[in-house]
């Protein structure tokens, strides 16, 4: 097949929800369309439980699963799918924002009688704010729930979305008779037998026709016609374009569980869904099609065998061919690196892979070269546009509890932060170091790590930060600056980066600072 053909023929995505919403039965009967599993239950949840926060084994279940879901691909119909795996627990969102920057398109799904939640809310405005086209499916349609238009208020004003639905329910819960499928006029019928992998559609390419009233009774039937007369003047019509620009949703409503509403889901989204897309580096705009392999890193994953140090480097490919064993560029260290053997993810297992194509994730055994945001290339300097910090919601002194180790210490902390597990900063006035994290969990995550990978002890103290701001500031002469370095001495600190941070121990502080330095700006993401 040819490159271009190649190219064409990926969709690479994420699921993200809230959790509980059901992404993992979705992601479990997208893959028995594309025939990657034989059966329901191959696809593990990778949800932490709550209570679990003290429980170890725990996190390291989590972490195994992680690594088998990171990535799941499969064929259906000619195309090849990536899914991504995006946590969806609150204390791994910084792990799910970053694998947003890899994916070329989302699916977001909301629970029916939960609607708009708190973490669906998070995720989707990282998308908007990057335009990724999303498709919003509305699933457990098989319970009683929301009303269907009132949802979709709900979701354009909670998210700020544009929202056009290719199909639409037929009652829900226990009146639940299925689905019209705007997108390709015809009817899915409901028998709740989830086995049922091909649905029986009903072709209604006229919705006066009688066939509906036979169908689903003149009163239902009565109904569907006036919801998609409502649905005709009040959403705007489907528009490719719109969508692929990230300024409009389709959305389609069914039952992960009952497989239902499932595969006009996947046969829209291969037909619309966008190929891989190209990324912007500092230096230029790299287009998919490209002839020269360039790539990023986008997650690291560290060995579930803690005798065994070595890591995976979850790598998307944006332009060219990667080739195993041939020598690629890592730019932030200057040399060349080659690669024996390079991991592709399936549904069940994974596989060394000789080339993989733009869109595919290939997974590089990694000895502590790799940083989350390393670029790779055969020789062009490039600079992939990182993933932004943004500001942990937690913050602890971290302290080292056994002097004789304090260099395994060190060496755990830095490969910690970089697979982005947290975040690093250090104190200005006496160098000590601050770690902070989305979650709590991250820091037992840590502390369990240190010890048992690295052979380190650390114990937290207590440090009242509020937020973590990144200090712009246009003119480091200014008397203004001198006066803030002096004033806030106490509260300045570095990111790994070196980037000058201030610590903001209240909301109230931080308006005070930043009205006493009005020529200064504090920003919550370390990209401005
Ligand atoms: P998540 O990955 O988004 O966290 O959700 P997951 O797929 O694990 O689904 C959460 C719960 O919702 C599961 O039940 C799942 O069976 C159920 N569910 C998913 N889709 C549907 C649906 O279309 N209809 C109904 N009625 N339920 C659905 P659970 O009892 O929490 O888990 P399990 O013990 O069944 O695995």
């Amino acid at each position: 097949m040819k490159f271009t053909d190649e190219i064409k023929r990926r969709r690479t995505f994420g699921i993200i929800s809230h959790p509980d919403a059901g992404k993992t039965t979705l992601t479990e009967k997208l893959l028995l369309f594309g025939g990657a599993i034989q059966e329901a239950g191959a696809v593990k949840s990778n949800k932490i439980k709550k209570g679990a926060t003290s429980d170890f084994m725990e996190i390291e279940r989590q972490r195994g699963i992680s690594v088998a879901t990171s990535v799941l691909a499969f064929e259906y119909d000619g195309i090849k799918i990536n899914i991504l795996d995006t946590p969806g627990h609150k204390d791994f969102a910084e792990d799910t924002f970053r694998t947003l920057t890899a994916v070329d398109s989302v699916i977001v799904v909301i629970d029916v009688a939960k609607g708009v939640e708190e973490q669906t809310e998070k995720l989707v405005e990282v998308c908007r704010m990057r335009n990724i086209p999303m498709i919003v499916f509305i699933n457990k349609m098989d319970r009683e729930g929301k009303d269907a238009f009132e949802l979709l208020d709900e979701i354009e004003q909670k998210l700020s979305l544009r929202v056009t639905p290719l199909s639409f329910p037929i009652g829900m819960g226990y009146d639940f008779k299925g689905i019209y499928n705007i997108w390709e006029k015809n009817i899915n019928l409901f028998t709740g037998d989830p086995r049922k992998d091909i649905e029986d559609t009903i072709e209604i390419s006229d919705l006066k026709s009688e066939k509906l009233d036979e169908l689903l009774g003149s009163k239902a039937a009565d109904t569907l016609r006036e919801e998609i007369e409502l649905i005709e003047g009040v959403y705007p019509k489907f528009d490719n374009k719109a969508y692929l620009g990230g300024n409009l949703q389709p959305v389609f409503f069914g039952s992960a569980l009952n497989n239902f509403g499932v595969r006009e889901l996947l046969d829209c989204f291969i037909s619309i869904a966008p190929t891989p897309r190209a990324k912007d580096s500092e230096e230029r705009t790299v287009k998919p099609d490209e002839k020269q392999f360039t790539g990023f890193v986008f997650k690291i994953h560290a060995n579930m065998d803690p005798k065994h140090r070595d890591r995976l480097a979850f790598i998307k490919i944006v332009s060219g061919i990667f080739e195993r064993n041939k020598p690629y560029l890592h730019v932030r260290h200057g040399k060349n690196l080659k690669f024996s053997s390079p991991n592709a993810f399936f549904a069940e297992k994974k596989e060394i892979v000789d080339i993989s194509y733009p869109g595919d994730i290939v997974g590089l055994h990694d000895t502590g070269n790799f940083k989350i945001g390393d670029t790779l290339t055969e020789g062009e300097v490039l600079h992939y546009r990182g993933i932004p910090s943004f500001s942990p919601e937690h913050f602890r002194y971290i302290n080292n509890a056994d002097p004789m180790k304090s260099k395994q210490l060190e060496k755990g902390i830095d490969q910690l932060m970089d697979e982005g597990v947290a975040q690093l900063f250090t104190l200005e006035m006496n160098n000590r170091k601050v770690i902070g994290t989305v979650g709590a969990l991250q820091f037992e995550v840590i502390q369990y790590r240190l010890e048992h990978e690295y052979g380190a002890k650390c114990t937290y103290e207590n440090v009242n930060v509020f937020k973590a701001t990144w200090v712009e500031v246009k003119d480091p002469k200014s008397e203004e600056f001198k006066d803030f370095k002096r004033v806030k001495a106490k509260f300045l600190a570095h990111d790994k980066r070196g980037q000058l941070v201030f610590f903001a121990d209240s909301q109230f502080s931080l308006q005070m600072t930043q009205s006493k330095y009005p020529s200064i700006k504090f920003h919550l993401v370390s990209e401005f």
